[in-house]
């Protein structure tokens, strides 16, 4: 490992740093609040120790001083974004300073052969341009949703209620394994259109081996790109290096085996098709298995959580359960994703969910890519920008006094005798994000959950 080697170098540069002035004031406008430099370092130690209680760090950096909230590490800057009206005005109007992902030593950290990363999470510009471009034509697209998307997920929860039906009680002690399964499952299916469960022996080691690298990157959360690498530039961390490694074979190998079979409804034979067309000197028709690292593994970890949160709030209200069911029950058929709209209850309790126990607490970072404002605040170009979900769906403003209960009932409202669904009220909820950079997974999440 790298990692003291650059500790050292940065303790030295910022040693330098303490005896110049804190900021810099892009545009000349006065800079966020936020504690200066030496405070900065103190803050940031407990917002990294706190890091894997990401509610704790969110909880702690809202309390500070209101929407928004910058440390200022040096020559690194990192602001809080803890109000839906800044993140609205930074990934909504100003979404051309504020979508990249961050400085370009970020991909340093990866091995050699992943250098060229073009997949979403860590592309800036251009390169971020055409996998949404890519997406915006799949993943978003009404037609390819229903005929393709909804069939396999489909398919695939016929198969997991097969699996859950004929499980032994043994099997089911550990919940959170089992929707993962369900969840690599219906991603393997749109992504190779071909089922994820592991049915031969290489299989099953292969399934092994994958959810340990994919537990691995996510437990080493803070190594990885974007956060701190803009902080210690250039870090390598060799264990985090394997794992990418280990994750990246495992889907490269699953892709070009969906395309050399041509299985055309396979999300990487459809990114194929669509740059083989397109002409980019960026995107390469062989490149969808790097897309699809993205896909799994923003995708294996957060959807399996969000149901075991509905799980455990299902579990400890049977009442609450119990009308649920009773809900499912009246609307008569067997109940499907797009029958969702005719169920009031069953959306308000998933939506709050979502709003009490948003996964992604601290989102992704984004960063400024040329010197700005929110909210008449300056930001200077690169300073890592970082939007507090949990702040934002716990704000007394839009809460009113109880923003910390569970209330499976808070998104329903009467319309004459009927009781519906506030869907007003829900768009506030965004464990998603918002603007051209949001989760371009939301509808491959949503399904696998209801
Ligand atoms: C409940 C489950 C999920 C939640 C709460 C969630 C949340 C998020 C959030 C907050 C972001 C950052 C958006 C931003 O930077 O503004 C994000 C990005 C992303 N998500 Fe999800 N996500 C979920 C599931 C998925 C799934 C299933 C997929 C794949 C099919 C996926 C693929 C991605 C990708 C590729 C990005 C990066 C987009 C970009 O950089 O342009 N996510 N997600």
């Amino acid at each position: 490992m790298h990692l003291t080697c650059t500790v050292v170098k940065v303790v030295m540069v910022v040693g330098m740093l303490m005896v110049m002035t804190p900021n810099s004031d892009a545009l000349s406008g006065k800079t966020p609040p936020g504690p200066g430099l030496l405070g900065s370092f103190t803050q940031l130690k407990r917002v990294v120790s706190d890091f894997f209680r990401s509610r704790s760090a969110a909880e702690m950096i809202s309390e500070k001083e209101g929407g928004l909230y910058q440390l200022n590490l040096g020559l690194s800057k990192i602001c809080f974004i803890n109000s839906r009206g800044f993140r609205d005005e930074a990934f909504l109007e100003k979404y051309h300073l504020f979508s990249d992902r961050g400085v370009e030593s970020n991909k340093k950290q990866l091995p050699e052969e992943l250098m060229q990363w073009r997949g979403t999470i860590r592309d800036n510009g251009a390169a971020s341009e055409e996998a949404r471009a890519f997406v915006n034509s799949t993943l978003k697209e009404t037609s390819y949703l229903r005929t393709t998307v909804e069939t396999q997920i489909e398919e695939a929860i016929a198969f997991f209620d097969d699996e859950l039906t004929g499980a032994i009680p043994s099997d089911l002690v550990v919940p959170k394994m089992i929707f993962r399964e369900h969840v690599l499952d219906v991603m393997t299916r749109i992504a190779f259109d071909t089922a994820g469960h592991r049915n031969t022996i290489s299989g099953q080691w292969q399934f092994q081996k994958f959810f340990e690298d994919v537990d691995a990157l996510s437990n080493s959360v803070l190594f990885q790109p974007g956060f701190i690498s803009t902080v210690l530039p250039n870090t390598k961390v060799d264990d985090y290096e394997t794992n990418l490694v280990g994750v990246a074979k495992y889907l490269k190998e699953r892709a070009e085996e969906a395309i050399y079979t041509n299985r055309e409804t396979s999300l990487v034979q459809r990114y194929s098709d669509f740059f083989l067309k397109r002409e980019s000197s960026i995107a390469q028709p062989e490149d969808g298995w790097r897309l699809m690292y993205d896909f799994f593994t923003a995708g294996v970890n957060t959807v399996p959580e969000v149901i075991t949160w509905d799980i455990y709030y299902l579990a400890s209200d049977l009442d609450l359960q119990d009308k649920i069911r009773q809900e499912m029950k009246n609307f008569g058929t067997d109940v499907t994703y797009d029958d969702r709209t005719s169920l009031p209850r069953t959306m308000s309790f998933l939506t709050e969910v979502h709003r009490l126990r948003p996964v992604a607490t601290l989102g992704i970072p984004h960063a400024a890519s040329a010197d700005g404002t929110i909210g008449g605040y300056a930001i200077d170009k690169e300073t890592l920008i970082i939007p507090n979900h949990w702040a934002m769906h716990n704000d007394p403003a839009d809460w009113q006094s109880d923003p910390q209960v569970f209330d499976a009932t808070r998104f329903l409202k009467l319309n004459g005798n009927d009781l519906t669904f506030d869907s007003d009220k829900a768009r506030i909820v965004t464990p998603f994000s918002v603007g051209p950079r949001s989760c371009p997974g939301q509808e491959v999440a949503a399904g696998p959950s209801f």
